[in-house]
């Protein structure tokens, strides 16, 4: 298993796309929130696969020039219905990867635009994917279990009262995308994420986000201040089996699907675990401090691990990179970035800024 993530250590968004199946007549698929820390490599594998011009990037933030120089992009405000409504006429629009959201930590701190993006949100995307037969994928997270869900092994199934906005309104997702299926057949699909890790799009404002500062500041200044406790264990991904098993999900065939809601679990650590892997690839001398926020709270609410089980089942989730792997990918590719910027002979910028200590996803 780990053998073939060190293969794929240097994927680039082709090779990611080649471990799918091709197909012979492109969908044409429009992803809201396309520039966050998933969407930028979603949108890049999926233009390997289907062809850019079939990939409609949206969001509501301006793109880079290379961004916007890779395919379409248009500007999507998932409140406005009518807005997106145009988009998926205009385009022709088959498939829709939902990603726009409003992640933990940010929706604690402002809890009204996390109710709105990801309810009123949802509801506009679900309602036109049942007005205009368009599948729909939305991605859940671990984050919509919470204290009283049994923290080991959390089944599909299992009990689910979250106490952040985030997780209420991913349960309320789920509820409604699984209810507009029963009823009116719509093509919805959804998968439990773990807090995901990625080296080319910095997270976006959750609770694992550590797991993404860690690496940076190491390179900088090989010590960290983690505002998660040492033994927090949490359900971890790297981005590129993120992607591989959203496409998975997203191609899959109706009729493989045994349920419409899916754990995947790739592995699992705590900062101090982490901590000790970088110690052992990167530096002796890398030192860790634990100062817990109020994050403290929300992670403490979260599974340790997932069950998994279905989505292996029933569409071939299959993650390759472990905690040992993900450490050597990430200091791979944000190591010559730091060696760059620290070299007096070059004035490149590095290719994510200080990371505010507030900011950070799942
Ligand atoms: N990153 C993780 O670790 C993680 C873990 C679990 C689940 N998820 C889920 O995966 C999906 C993508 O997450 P991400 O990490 O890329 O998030 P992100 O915060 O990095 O990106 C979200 C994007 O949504 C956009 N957005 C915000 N308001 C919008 C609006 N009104 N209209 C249109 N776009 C808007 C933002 O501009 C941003 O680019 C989300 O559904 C999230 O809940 C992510």
């Amino acid at each position: 298993m780990l053998t073939s993530a060190r293969q794929t250590l240097r994927t680039p968004f082709a090779r990611l796309a080649r471990r799918l199946h091709s197909t012979a007549n492109p969908p044409r698929v429009l992803v809201t929130g396309s520039l966050g820390q998933l969407g930028t490599t979603m949108v890049n594998t999926l233009r390997a696969k289907f062809g850019s011009e079939n990939i409609i990037a949206s969001d509501i933030k301006k793109p880079s020039i290379e961004q916007r120089n890779t395919g379409p992009f248009v500007y999507a405000d998932v409140l406005n219905y009518r807005a997106l409504e145009q988009i998926v006429v205009d385009y022709g629009i088959d498939w829709v990867v939902h990603f726009s959201a409003i992640l933990s930590a940010a929706g604690e701190r402002n809890p009204s635009l996390g109710l709105n993006v990801n309810i009123t949100g949802f509801q506009n995307v679900l309602d036109l994917a049942k007005a205009h037969n368009l599948r729909l994928l939305s991605p859940s997270t671990m984050g919509a279990f919470g204290p009283t869900t049994p923290k080991d092994s959390t089944p599909d199934l299992t009990i689910m009262r979250p106490n952040t906005i985030y997780g209420i309104t991913k349960v309320h997702m789920e509820l409604l995308g699984e209810y507009y299926q029963e009823k009116f057949q719509v093509d919805f699909r959804s998968l439990r994420y773990p807090g995901i890790i990625s080296a080319d799009s910095p997270p976006g404002g959750g609770t694992t986000d550590y797991a993404v500062d860690i690496f940076h500041a190491a390179l900088k200044h090989n010590s960290y201040e983690s505002f998660l406790d040492a033994g927090t264990r949490l359900p971890m991904a790297y981005i590129d089996d993120c992607i591989v098993g959203t496409m998975q999900l997203l191609e899959a065939p109706q009729e493989a699907l045994t349920q419409r809601v899916y754990n995947v679990h790739a592995c699992d650590f705590s900062p101090q675990e982490l901590a000790g892997e970088i110690r052992r690839q990167h530096s002796d001398a890398f030192e860790i401090a634990y100062r817990p926020d109020f994050r403290q709270a929300i992670a403490d609410t979260w599974p340790r691990t997932m069950a998994d089980e279905a989505a292996r089942r029933d569409w071939g989730w299959n993650p390759v990179f472990g905690t040992a792997d993900i450490v050597r990918v990430m200091l791979d590719k944000l190591g010559p970035v730091y060696a760059a910027t620290a070299s007096p002979a070059t004035t490149a910028e590095p290719l994510v800024e200080e990371l505010p200590a507030a900011v950070v996803a799942s």
